[in-house]
């Protein structure tokens, strides 16, 4: 009888041992975690990035621990990635307000844990390793490049009327969407071709709340009311939208202002969300800038697998992404142009949607 209490004990510390290990923060066997911490539940982009980042890291063999932080709620994403810090050994933050993180990351400074920001640069943190992203900048010069052909200011004679909007203050992306945007059409504002008739063209004047639809909408009706815009009122020719959730906010004020796809004004995106590649279809949203988030996931990963196995991730860019500890090494991945006549092979034969979840049979 001893001897099996002894023969017990000594299987289920065994066990002990085992569990342990298993629990441990690299998990005991090989496999390793990565902490995947993104702002918001509510924006389609950001279901697509944490699905992709999701499944490409599994399929690399890693354990995923993927939270979203409630409806970009600050404190959450703090909360979790706390955790993360405790439970992971990589973690990859697209982060809410690129200021807020600071304090926390201190600490997986401390514990050597590399910290990737994802497509929004994290600021004022020296725990921050590397970044993948868009060429912002890029992104914007697309949506100024576009109006300005669109509207033709090379050759007209006549002015145009147009109304700006951009994203989060808090979200460094806008600095460089503005800042491409801006570096075409900022000129014409000068030389009078652009007339801004609300008078708002800084960005701060301009920006938009947590990026909110809403938001969007009811500035773009408060500038229709203010300046009479409208089909039968004061000619409005273009809005420039930083993305698709912004445009959104602005395609429903001018449809509710009595504007239709035969008279639309001009209106610029990024994201190529569903509702936003529907308005294109329907003629009302011009543009969008198509950011493939299968490719960001991908280079992240890429770079994930780099750290784990001791060597160096690839990047493209060391100039351009200062976070106010220094530059952060960066691999920018590049954004194409779409509109109504680039959809279908872009985003169906790409396999990126199906032509049924953009509303076609
Ligand atoms: C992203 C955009 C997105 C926006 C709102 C930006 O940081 O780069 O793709 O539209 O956030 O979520």
């Amino acid at each position: 009888m001893k001897k099996v209490l002894v023969a017990m004990l000594i299987v289920m510390m065994a066990m002990g041992v085992a569990f342990a290990q298993g629990a441990g923060e690299s998990g005991g066997t090989d496999v390793k975690t990565i902490g995947v911490s993104m702002p918001t539940k509510s924006l389609q982009r950001w279901n697509q990035d944490g699905s992709n980042m999701k499944s490409q890291l599994e399929a690399a063999g890693y354990k995923v621990d993927l939270q979203y932080a409630g409806d970009n709620d600050i404190p959450t994403q703090v909360n979790q990635v706390e955790n993360m810090i405790l439970n992971d050994d990589v973690l990859v933050i697209a982060s809410i307000d690129g200021s807020s993180l600071t304090e926390v990351l201190k600490e997986a400074k401390k514990k050597n844990i590399p910290v990737i920001a994802y497509d929004r640069l994290i600021m004022n943190s020296d725990a921050v390793s590397y970044y993948a992203t868009f060429d912002n900048f890029k992104v914007g010069v697309i949506q100024g490049e576009f109006v300005r052909d669109a509207l033709k200011l090379d050759t007209r004679t006549d002015s145009v009327n147009m109304e700006f909007f951009t994203g989060a203050p808090d979200d460094n992306n806008c600095v460089f969407f503005w800042g491409g945007a801006m570096s075409i059409l900022e000129p014409y504002i000068k030389s009078g071709k652009i007339n801004v008739l609300s008078g708002q063209t800084s960005r701060a004047q301009c920006s938009t709340p947590n990026w909110s639809t809403e938001e969007a909408q009811k500035r773009m009706e408060n500038l229709i009311t203010s300046n009479k815009y409208g089909p039968n009122g004061t000619r409005l020719d273009a809005v420039l939208c930083s993305n698709d959730s912004t445009a959104q906010g602005v395609t429903n004020a001018l449809v509710g202002a009595g504007y239709t796809k035969d008279n639309f004004p001009v209106v610029t995106g990024q994201d190529c969300d569903v509702t936003s590649v529907k308005n294109m279809l329907a003629g009302t949203q011009s543009m969008s800038v198509f950011k493939d988030t299968r490719t960001l996931a991908a280079k992240v990963v890429e770079m994930v697998d780099a750290l784990m196995k001791g060597g160096t991730p690839e990047i493209n860019d060391n100039k351009t992404y200062d976070n106010g500890t220094g530059i952060v090494p960066s691999y920018l991945c590049e954004p194409v142009y779409a509109n109504k006549d680039n959809i279908i092979e872009l985003l169906v034969d790409s396999g990126y949607y199906t032509r049924q979840q953009i509303g076609l049979k």
